[in-house]
């Protein structure tokens, strides 16, 4: 497996790669990688001849209050296990190699990214496009993989591609609970053991939403209302949204009907925790 560090270096060895015909998967990670990416690496090396998985804490997806120093980072562990899942190569680069002194530019998903999650983390989905679009760039690969744990991110790099033009098919691959239900994140290792039993209320008021939902309940204001008193009753869970939205456009819906996204944020102590889940409703 070769790490790279450097734009020069992962080019030169990709663009071996492509004289050879081969077909490149990207897995675009911050690292400190769990099951949830293991599984979109084992996607992508089903489906490539090359994967390439980017390692990158990306700042400017943080804002000035947020977690970018402390973000959780192993890159030791991160390289064994790529190794294990016979990754071709991991894309590592210093924040200096990926945003040099005098970057102007930056790409913006509008309206997609001021929504939900973006709407608490202002600049967050500039970040992540930026970054994104970087990586696609610099590794051209034909397929890159994302969590649908992160749906807003998903949707919105998906118009990116279509916006752009982009040759780049996105495969979404589903999320990876633990046996609790609880979405499998790197934040989660933020959590005390008190606030790993709280954060249990977020599958679990997702399920009760399902239900209700296969059950017959059209109204969209019924089910947040459902979602925020479960979530209410557990002291260290602060609600950020509950938002139910068309899984297109995002925009907010009253009446449960077509392909429908329902997606959460809440702290669990100081810890923001994200899920969601989508369906597509019978005609
Ligand atoms: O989902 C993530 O880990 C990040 O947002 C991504 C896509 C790697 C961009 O930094």
């Amino acid at each position: 497996m070769i790490i790279s560090k450097t734009i020069g270096t992962t080019r030169k060895i990709i663009h071996e790669w492509k004289q050879q015909n081969a077909f490149l998967g990207l897995v675009p990670t911050m690292g400190f990688l769990h099951e949830g990416h293991v599984s979109l690496i084992r996607e992508a090396r089903k489906h490539n001849d090359k994967v390439v998985v980017s390692i990158f804490v990306n700042p400017t997806q943080f804002g000035p209050n947020e977690d970018f120093k402390n973000y959780p980072r192993n890159f030791h562990k991160d390289a064994t296990l790529c190794e294990k899942e016979k990754v071709d190569m991991i894309f590592h680069p210093e924040v200096e190699e990926m945003y040099p002194e005098h970057t102007y530019t930056h790409v913006d998903v509008h309206q997609l990214g001021e929504t939900l999650c973006g709407a608490t983390r202002p600049g967050h989905f500039r970040g992540v496009c930026t970054v994104v679009s970087k990586l696609f760039n610099i590794v051209s690969p034909e397929r890159a993989y994302f969590g649908e744990k992160d749906a807003q991110q998903l949707i919105i790099i998906k118009k990116l591609v279509q916006d752009l033009n982009l040759p780049i098919q996105i495969i979404p691959c589903p999320t990876v609970r633990e046996e609790n239900g609880l979405a499998l994140s790197s934040r989660n290792s933020y959590l005390s053991p008190n606030e790993q039993l709280a954060a249990l209320v977020i599958p679990k008021s997702l399920e009760l939403a399902k239900e209700r939902i296969l059950h017959g309940e059209t109204k969209a204001e019924t089910i947040r209302s459902l979602m925020h008193e479960n979530i209410n009753k557990v002291p260290l869970a602060t609600i950020d949204y509950v938002s139910i939205v068309d899984a297109q456009t995002l925009n907010p819906i009253e009446i449960i009907q077509g392909h429908v996204l329902l997606a959460v944020a809440v702290y669990i102590g100081k810890t923001r925790l994200i899920d969601n889940f989508q369906w597509q409703m019978e005609a």
